[in-house]
């Protein structure tokens, strides 16, 4: 049988009796945080077994996308070594919501096996919980299994249950024995080994409970039935093969893999490498093709590790350069018809393993390296422990995570020193954080600090007016700093990204000017300052009218419609995988982060910003729907904020109408509580600012509409002519002029000797060095060979007098070693950045030393070949310091 043959057959079994066949939940859940990646078909089920949702069929069946590579069910390890793990697998499942249970779950599992697979009873076993007699009595006397076939196992074996937390009860497994050749020797039996013989394929679980945080236990609703079925097991059995690395699944993946490494595959030790590579391939793919994509946090590092370990496999078959992302073409000619999600995000697989192996491959060589000299002093020293130094070296220089490092010690029958490593790994965390706390403290945004208490929750009417009159309920605070409750307002309280209101509060004989607007359980607190009359005239009961600034709030507006805009025109242009990680509203301008794991470039947001333009330009009615199911919402393709907790009901925000480009429909449709502006023409203009990187995998943009559009453009205009007028020529001959200014000079610097044969300013002007954003800085950094240190500070004084706000580090590096400048502009320096600081960082590299004042430092080293090393860390201080 085929594996399409063996899902179909599954899927229609369980369809002819009663459920309702749906489609996998996605491997990296976004509505779970207990979650990193899904571990088993229940997932999606999750609250319908713990009777918080109510779905209108209480059977279901599905296969689901699971990878277990963290959390309580991991496989990591195993994978490549046994013939049955895998961290990526299908579970196929049959589901009852208090709907049949015992008796049916292990009647029809039976069937299915034994018919419908057509498995001989005499190769199967089935375990049961120890205590569950009811188990073991329908597994005899109604499926008619012999008792001796039948073990009863612990809670170990037998109890099953998805976390730390969740809905849990006892299983019963079906194991396949696989006959003495697989054997592991005299002690070999079932539940007492753990070798390759005896085949765990179908555990049937009989949901009971609910884990709590706490430890409790309790009943759930009704008792539920939850199964998992591995496919590439059943897939092993039916295609008799002796692995699930042999089975149609995986096989020509491998295949594949030795093709293009020149390794041939052989099925024992020696072809570890090609089967934890296919293994890993599928868990990477699946998960970027479902928005998880590797990082530094979370499950980003999960995969990330999970790259990293297929890269170092892929050094030992002689690959050092990037190969793995030539594999993902077959798997998806493999496996795209049952996943279309595969098909559709094939390029940006493709492009993110790529640049993954990218990263690491700049220094697995020199991990490797550095992993057998040290190894090599072990053996003369004659001991087996790896020293935590040399495992956080490679961690810390190298990006080897520990668990690979681990895992190499391993091979070489090493332990690692995990306390040293643990220890370094601390105090580079303290390091990091001291600099950091610092950064924050200084940007930490003024929230409400009432100790007002006032319960009933304030009525918000500001979706549709701006003005209205009310009640105080609650007053506190000084003449400066006035803290008020209202039983109703019209100003927006901050949240979603959306600034707060502003506005003013009038009394009888008070006038109070509200700068802030903070919510707690749905009371809003207004923070003022009194601008006429007595703080004693404030007092609960007071009747006021309170009016919200509408020039500044239509600002608003703009920028946050404009924002759903720009998020829908981003996913048409740079792909569906661009998912919001952040984002400010403000009346000046938008920001918007947004996961993405390159630059993006300056073509994408022309056309992004033209998709938006062209919306503002049709003026298209924006739809706002109140108390929408959530369930409705997400059918519909609602964006959702990754992590953020929604009600039942939902607040949607589209905007639609017709294809904006032919044979091209954008459409956006947000959940939202935020105000919106009735149609798209009231955004007026729209422009994008800036780009730059926030941290890994996150770009940040920035953004204008309406006024603020319209007060850059005259700048930007006004600049330009008085350029013009200056160098006296028309605005389009302006980048010839200056072209020719820039030849001239240089042409007598030259002459003058000041730098010969360099002008270095120039060099930088023609795209010598590296650029990049740091927050909201740029960052300059190049080097030149054996440049006088004049010329570095004639251009580091050009760079500090520049507009906009920029650090840079400027090197000069020779056979005795580099010299090096650390600057800042005027405008940051002192401030938010201290040179002196950053310049000792890349010194420490360097092998030197130096310093010097926040504005400007200088310092020096005498290994040249760390200079890159160098940038980037000096790069990185300088991220930590602003807090970026
Ligand atoms: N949830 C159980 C498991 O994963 C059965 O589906 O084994």
């Amino acid at each position: 049988m085929r594996v399409a043959e063996i899902r179909k057959t599954f899927l229609e079994f369980f369809e002819k009796h009663g459920h309702t066949v749906l489609p996998s939940g996605p491997v990296a859940p976004q509505d779970d945080p207990t979650l990193l990646f899904a571990n088993a078909g229940m997932n999606q089920f999750k609250a319908v077994f713990t009777g918080k949702e109510v779905r209108d069929y209480t059977r279901a069946t599905t296969t689901q996308k699971c990878i277990r590579a963290g959390g309580k069910h991991n496989d990591l390890d195993n994978v490549g070594y046994t013939k049955r793990h895998l961290t990526f697998f299908e579970m196929l499942g049959n589901f009852s919501f208090g709907d049949y249970f015992k008796s049916e779950a292990c009647a029809w599992a039976w069937d299915l096996v034994t018919q419908g697979f057509g498995l001989d009873p005499k190769d199967l076993y089935v375990t049961v919980f120890e205590e569950d007699e009811e188990a073991r009595a329908i597994w005899r006397d109604e499926v008619g299994v012999p008792a001796d076939r039948i073990v009863g196992l612990g809670e170990k074996d037998n109890f099953w249950s998805m976390g730390d937390v969740g809905p849990c009860g006892p299983c019963s497994e079906i194991h396949f024995d696989l006959g003495e050749a697989h054997s592991c020797g005299s002690n070999c039996a079932l539940g007492v080994c753990d070798c390759d013989r005896w085949l765990e394929f179908w555990n049937l679980v009989f949901m009971q409970f609910e884990q709590h945080p706490d430890g409790s236990r309790t009943a759930l609703p009704k008792p539920s039935i939850d199964t998992g079925m591995g496919l590439e097991r059943i897939t092993q059995l039916l295609q008799k093969k002796d692995s699930v690395y042999e089975t149609d699944l995986l096989r020509g993946i491998i295949d594949r893999i030795a093709e293009v490494t020149g390794s041939p595959y052989e099925e024992g030790p020696l072809g570890t490498p090609h089967r934890v590579i296919a293994d890993h391939l599928r868990s990477l793919s699946f998960s970027i093709a479902d928005g998880a994509y590797p990082s530094n946090e979370d499950r980003g590092y999960v995969l990330r590790r999970i790259l990293r370990r297929a890269a170092r496999y892929g050094y030992q078959l002689g690959q050092e350069r990037p190969f793995i992302h030539r594999i993902v073409s077959h798997l998806v000619e493999e496996m795209g018809e049952a996943f279309p999600e595969l098909r559709a995000q094939q390029g940006l697989i493709e492009k993110l393993i790529q640049s993954e192996e990218e990263q690491f491959g700049r220094t697995l060589k020199q991990g490797m390296q550095r992993f057998e000299q040290e190894a090599r002093g072990m053996r003369d020293r004659k001991t087996s422990v790896f020293s935590g130094e040399a495992a956080f070296f490679l961690h810390d220089s190298c990006g080897f995570p520990i668990d690979l490092t681990e895992q190499m010690a391993r091979e070489h029958e090493f332990s690692v020193n995990r306390v040293q490593f643990d220890k370094l790994m601390d105090e580079q965390r303290v390091r990091s954080r001291a600099t950091k706390s610092f950064a924050a403290s200084a940007s930490t945004p003024v929230h409400a600090t009432s100790t007002l208490e006032v319960e009933r929750p304030t009525e918000f009417l500001g979706y549709g007016l701006l003005q209205a009159e009310g009640v105080i309920l609650g007053v506190e605070g000084s003449k400066e700093d006035v803290q008020v409750v209202l039983d109703r307002t019209p100003f927006y309280a901050e949240s979603g990204g959306q600034v707060a209101d502003t506005g003013v509060i009038e009394g009888d004989d008070f006038i109070l000017n509200v700068t802030d607007v903070q919510k707690k359980d749905g009371v809003f607190f207004h923070r003022a300052s009194l601008v006429s009359g007595k703080l004693d005239s404030i007092t609960e009961g007071a009747s006021i009218g309170a009016q919200v600034d509408p020039m500044r709030r239509a600002d608003i507006l703009r920028n946050h419609t404009a924002t759903h805009l720009f998020h829908a025109a981003l996913h048409s242009v740079v792909g569906t995988h661009v998912q919001q990680k952040g984002s400010l509203v403000s009346p000046e301008r938008l920001r918007f982060d947004v996961s993405h794991y390159e630059k993006i470039s300056p073509q994408q947001l022309a056309d992004a910003e033209g998709i938006v333009t062209e919306w503002v330009l049709r003026d298209v009615p924006v739809a706002i729907e109140q108390k929408v199911p959530i369930d409705e919402a997400r059918a519909r393709g609602a964006m959702a904020l990754f992590g953020e907790k929604y009600g039942d009901r939902v607040r949607v925000v589209s905007i639609f109408e017709g294809p904006l480009f032919a044979g091209e429909a954008v459409r956006s449709i947000e959940l939202c509580g935020g105000i919106h502006c009735e149609r798209t023409g009231e955004i007026g203009a729209f422009q994008v600012i800036g780009e730059g990187s926030v941290s890994s995998g996150v770009r940040r943009v920035e953004a204008l509409t309406g006024r603020g559009s319209h007060s850059r453009i005259r700048e930007d205009a006004d600049l330009i002519s008085s350029l013009a007028k200056r160098l006296k020529v028309r605005r389009e001959d302006l980048t010839d002029r200056i072209e020719n200014l820039l030849t001239e000079n240089k042409e007598l610097r030259d002459g003058k000797g000041a730098a010969p044969g360099r002008d270095c300013l120039v060099e930088l002007e023609g795209g010598h060095g590296d650029r990049d954003t740091v927050g909201d800085l740029e960052w300059v950094a190049a080097a030149w060979p054996e440049t006088p240190q004049d010329e570095l500070l004639r251009v580091g004084d050009a760079l500090k007098r520049r507009a906009g706000g920029r650090v840079f580090s400027l090197a000069s590096h020779g056979e005795d070693g580099v010299r090096f400048i650390v600057g800042a502009s005027d405008s940051v320096a002192n401030k938010r950045v201290h040179c002196g600081k950053i310049a000792g960082v890349g010194a420490k590299i360097l092998g030197g030393g130096g310093g010097g004042r926040p504005d400007l430092a200088q310092a020096g080293g005498k290994e040249a070949d760390k200079l890159p090393e160098a940038f980037a860390a000096m790069k990185s201080a300088l991220r930590d310091q602003i807090g970026a």
